[in-house]
């Protein structure tokens, strides 16, 4: 298969998938995800339980188009959806080791990447001029929520090449499961109810990372926080910030999301007609708080459904950490500009 920026890539033969991810995530959660995900196919192909949202209507994408065409909107959504915004924020906390003061995340999320080959070809031009230690991924690499894979992988290969440093991710409700042992194979290390130590100048901080909670409902956030120490900085990687609640009480000092797309098309002053999440309106985009816990709700790289935004630019994201101030963690961004 060739990549939209046309070097080749060979992904594995899929009849090795499952046996892959058994032996990865363990014969409960492979089966588990594997099971929920042919459930979902077989009620977007009419042979299961009535099943109603937009999102997965296999015909809204075409309504919502006819729509934009006839109102004369839909080429400038379209540009729209290409004029990326490089968004930073600080992170300020006395629990950032010091070691650790100035360390600076990348933070990309629902990049559908075979619906948005534009925004994709932005942020791989743009890449190379960032500085930063580590990147994150926060889900939403499949245009759809079903179907081939193929195409979706296919656009994270460049990007991925553009990528620097390690890459740390996790999978939306728009992911199948059967994505991991390639995504891994380019050098993504996929947190799947897990958490990793990072490490600088002698100290460390805690990333970790579950699966969906939106629609596959399978994370465990208290399996991917047990191996933190309770006095240590950590971070979850969550598709969705609706778990606010259980990473807050889990310990976790900063959870970085996505998954709302901030509304995509949105009325005048970036109000979100729908989040498509259960949260209070103001976690659905950009920094929040939540108790002791900051939190981050990226509006996203790509766009899905349809590949339009009104009033709701997408973004990549920079989060500075600061190892300062009295309290626990704070979140305020820093600046936030344009970048074609
Ligand atoms: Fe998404």
């Amino acid at each position: 298969m060739k990549h939209p920026f046309g070097a080749a890539v060979r992904f594995l033969d899929p009849s090795d998938i499952e046996e892959r991810l058994e032996k990865r995530l363990g014969r409960l959660h492979a089966r588990q995800r594997l099971g929920i995900e042919m459930d979902h196919e077989a009620q977007i192909f009419g042979q299961g339980l009535n099943f109603f949202h937009i999102e997965n209507l296999l015909f809204s994408h075409t309504l919502i188009e006819a729509v934009l065409r006839l109102a004369g909107l839909y080429q400038r959504g379209r540009r729209n959806a290409a004029k990326l915004r490089l968004r930073q924020n600080e992170i300020v906390s006395q629990r950032v080791p010091r070691a650790f003061d100035g360390f600076r995340i990348l933070h990309l999320s629902d990049l559908h990447t075979d619906m948005n080959e534009q925004a994709m070809a932005c942020i791989v031009d743009l890449l190379p001029s960032l500085e930063y230690d580590l990147c994150v991924l926060t889900g939403d690499y499949r245009g759809k929520t079903f179907g081939p894979f193929s195409q979706s992988l296919a656009g994270m290969a460049p990007l991925r090449e553009a990528l620097k440093g390690p890459v740390y991710g996790v999978l939306g409700n728009h992911d199948t499961i059967r994505m991991v042992p390639d995504l891994e194979r380019m050098g993504i290390r996929m947190l799947l109810n897990e958490c990793v130590v990072i490490e600088r100048g002698g100290q460390r901080i805690h990333l970790a990372g579950i699966d969906d909670a939106h629609y596959f409902r399978v994370d465990n956030i208290e399996k991917a926080a047990d191996p933190v120490p309770l006095e240590e900085f950590s971070i979850l990687l969550s598709h969705t910030p609706e778990i606010y609640r259980q990473a807050a009480h889990a310990g976790f000092d900063l959870l970085l999301s996505g998954h709302t797309h901030g509304g995509q098309i949105c009325l005048p002053g970036g109000i979100p007609i729908t989040l498509d999440s259960i949260l209070p309106r103001s976690f659905g985009a950009g920094a929040w708080k939540y108790g002791d816990m900051a939190g981050y709700t990226s509006v996203g790289a790509g766009s899905s459904v349809v590949p339009v935004r009104f009033n709701c630019p997408p973004e990549i994201t920079l989060h500075d950490l600061r190892s300062a101030g009295k309290g626990r963690t704070s979140i305020r961004p820093v600046s936030n500009f344009d970048r074609i």
